[in-house]
This record gives C-alpha cells, structure tokens and sequence, in this order.
C-alpha cells in the first residue's frame, strides 16, 4: 500500500472556529503569526505554531514531507462563493438599469448564447480558472437553462478536483422562448444531472428556480419535491432583491403573504437551500428564514451596481439566518472576495453597522462553508478538513504595501487587505492540499 502523502505548509495561518460576530469574539478565530499546516493525503492532520507542530510530528512524516515555506505571508482557508453565475461571466460591466432591466438587455441575450454547447465549456474554463487565480475554491453556480451547461461546469470542476455545487436553471415563464423549458423538461434534465455529477468526487447538484417570476406554479412543485426526495440535495434560487421583482412576485402569487412565503408553500426553503439578496425582508420574513435552516448569500457589489439596496448582515445574522458571502457574477462587479468584501464594509456602513476584518474574513470562509452546509468538509483548518487554501501577499501593491507599513494590530491589517486588496494579493490557491494556481 503506498504511504500517505504528507504536506507542511508553513505561513501566517488564520481560519475562524466561529462567527466572532459584531463584536469580534476572540474564541472564533485562531492565528498562528508563524504557523503550521499538516496536511495529509489532501486533508488537514493538524494547524498549529510551526514549531510546536513540528516537534510533534512522526519522524517518517518530518523526513517525507513536501515543504511549502511562505513565511511572511497570509494562509486562509479558500473562499467561498456562495452564489455566481458562470454563464454571466461575460456581461460583468455592462450598462443598465435595475435588476428587471438588466435581466431582458444583457443576461437573457447571454445566456442564450450557451444554446452552443462550445460555448458553455469555454466559459466554465474560462471562469473556473479565474475563481482560482483569485483563491476562490468553492462556489455555488447557476449555470443557464440548457442542461450541457451545467454538465460543462461540472466537467472544469472535476478535471481540477474541486468542490462545487451547481445546478441548470430552472425556467418555464416570462423568459425569451429560446430560454423557456417546461416542468416536465426542467424537472427530467435536473434529475439527469444529478445521475451524472451529485456526489461524483466532490462535486453536488443544486436544484435551480431562477426565481419566483420565472417559474410556473407546476415548476415549483416538482423543484420543492425534488428537493424533499434525497436528504442532500441542494437548492439555489434568489429572493427579495429589488423592489419592482418584488411587487411583480406579488400580483404573479396573491394568494401568499410575501416573497419568502411563496418558496415556503412550494417546499423551496430548508437546510441546504440558500437564497441570494433577501435585502427587502421584514422581521418576520427573517425569522422564518431562519427557522428554516435556509442560508442567505449576500452580494454586495452586485446589490451597489444594480442599485438593489442595502442586505441588513447585523440584523439577519441576529435573527438566526446562516449567511456567506457571494459575487453574483454577472450582476456583481468581479470574482475578487477582497473586493466583495470592501463593498460588503460600505453597505455595512449605510446600515449603520461596519463589518470587521474579521468578520468579513469569517463570511468568505468558514461562513460560506456553513451557509452552503458544507462546512464538515471546508471552511477552516480544523483536523479532517479538505485542504483547500489560499496563499496571500499582503504587499501586492505599493498603497497596501505603504499603508501596512503604518497598521499596529493584525485586525487594522486584514481590514487594510480587506479594503485594499484585490486577486494581485493571491500569490497561490491550493486544493486538497495541491497547488491548483500560482502567480506568475
Ligand atoms: N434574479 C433572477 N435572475 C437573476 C440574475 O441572473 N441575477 C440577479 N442578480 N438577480 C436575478
Ligand atoms: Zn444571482
């Protein structure tokens, strides 16, 4: 039997155990200035002061263990992208109006270019490389309606190994024909894919409603009973984003309270159901999002360009509600988690409540990991995990590089790379344990 392979990273190790919340508990998070991982046969054996780890290892391991020294430099668990569209990667810039708007000039045009299955799996290459090369390892993925689309984003994920989640898009109404499946089409073709890629590797399927307006009543009955047939499916859909969607949902479902109550009566919210935006939400909307199980991905670059409005993190997160954070590529402005996270701090302050470095470095990882329940399998560095890490500089740039020069603590640090930084901080991404990327 072949000896299992052994990996020593060594760096400034930082992962989170916990939310540290608004207040930045300390319990929540460890950081070991020069620290060690070990990693084995792709999962974390252990993260700890490099000397300490060292001293304990088995001497085998100490002899036969590939070493990656990036002293100097930060190491975090990959990010976690809770929500992007793959398909939209190519209208990421593009002049509109609000949400409505944006979806009829740019998105349904795009997306119904992957009627060409050519173009599907150049952009899934296209894009899955990117989301490394920016120490993006984990994402939950709308692909279009057309069932090869998401066999292509399957397909990049598992030539590299990775753990993803993705799903067709569910949509049977008010979209252009060339969009347009049917219940019976829609609900065959997800079924098919989760034959073929639920559970291949670490790939799994999410089952897709775009959203409430684009989805017959029929359609969201078979996607909530797709969803209730196997105890680990996921589901992906978005909720509350825009006022003009939501005064639409409502003259398309009378009968239901709200928006959320629409994907209550249709078996759309649970554990392992996570919905993007749900800006527009009341206290009682929140709280049974919460009691769900259901997660929110919070995309605040895409809520500033669309001109959404502002997602309540402090009063959801208080409510109970799992949340991570996300791109949402196309409508968000890039893949970069750091600059997600600048805009995350601006629409914190419009809400009165400024999101920390540490917190922030919580959501796009250990957060995003329990938002998507993924978190028994990545998120942090704790033994058993799959080692999937990002390597980062914290100088990339010489106004990161100037301003460091002047910060005391490593919580002013991280909130300098938080706000300053960008993908020319990402110096390596490595997944189960391997280098998956590299800065030229
Ligand atoms: N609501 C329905 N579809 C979409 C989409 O593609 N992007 C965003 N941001 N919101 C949506
Ligand atoms: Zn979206």
């Amino acid at each position: 039997m072949k000896p299992p392979s052994q990996r020593l990273v060594r760096g400034q190790i930082l992962h989170f155990l916990a939310d540290p919340g608004p207040a930045d508990d300390p319990a929540a998070w460890q950081f070991f200035d020069d620290g060690g991982l070990w990693i084995e046969d792709g999962h974390i054996r252990a993260a700890g002061p490099w000397d300490t780890l060292t001293a304990a290892l088995p001497a085998d391991v100490r002899s036969s263990a590939t070493i990656d020294d990036h002293r100097g430099r930060l190491v975090l668990p990959g990010f976690i992208d809770t929500h992007l569209h793959y398909p939209q990667a190519g209208i990421v810039g593009a002049f509109s109006h609000q949400l409505l708007d944006w979806l009829n000039e740019h998105t349904f045009p795009a997306e119904a270019r992957f009627a060409d299955p050519a173009e599907a799996t150049r952009s899934a290459e296209f894009v899955v490389g990117r989301l490394l090369a920016h120490g993006t390892t984990t994402a939950s993925v709308f692909a279009t309606v057309h069932a090869h689309s998401a066999d292509a984003f399957f397909a990049a994920a598992a030539a590299r190994n990775l753990r993803m989640l993705c799903g067709k898009v569910l949509m049977d109404c008010h979209c252009p024909d060339a969009l347009r499946d049917t219940a019976a089409s829609g609900d065959r073709d997800s079924r098919a894919l989760i034959e073929r890629w639920h559970g291949h590797g670490r790939l799994r399927y999410s089952i897709t409603p775009r959203f409430a307006a684009t989805s017959t009543a029929d359609q969201l009955r078979r996607a909530g009973e797709l969803f209730a047939s196997r105890p680990d499916l996921h589901l992906q859909s978005h909720l509350a984003e825009n006022p003009a969607e939501i005064a639409w949902i409502a003259s398309l479902f009378p009968e239901r309270r709200d928006y959320l109550d629409v994907y209550a009566h249709f078996g759309l919210l649970g554990p392992r159901a996570i919905h993007a935006h749900c800006i527009h939400l009341d206290d009682e909307q929140r709280r049974r999002l919460a009691a769900s199980g259901s997660a929110v991905a919070f995309c605040p670059s895409s809520n500033l360009f669309l001109g959404s409005g502002f997602f309540d993190h402090a009063a959801s997160s208080a409510a109970g509600i799992r949340v991570g954070l996300a791109s949402d590529v196309g409508a968000g402005t890039g893949f970069s988690s750091l600059r997600t996270l600048a805009a995350a701090h601006a629409v914190g302050q419009a809400c009165g409540t400024p999101l920390s470095a540490l917190r922030g470095f919580y959501l796009a990882t250990l957060g995003g990991a329990r938002a998507l329940y993924l978190d028994d399998f990545i998120g942090n560095f704790q033994p058993g995990r799959e080692a999937d890490f990002v390597v980062l500089d914290w100088s990339a740039t010489p106004e990161l590089a100037w301003r460091l020069e002047r910060c005391r603590s490593l919580a002013e640090r991280l909130f300098a790379l938080m706000i300053l930084g960008d993908e020319r901080c990402i110096v390596a991404t490595h997944v189960l344990g391997e280098t998956a990327w590299r800065r030229a």
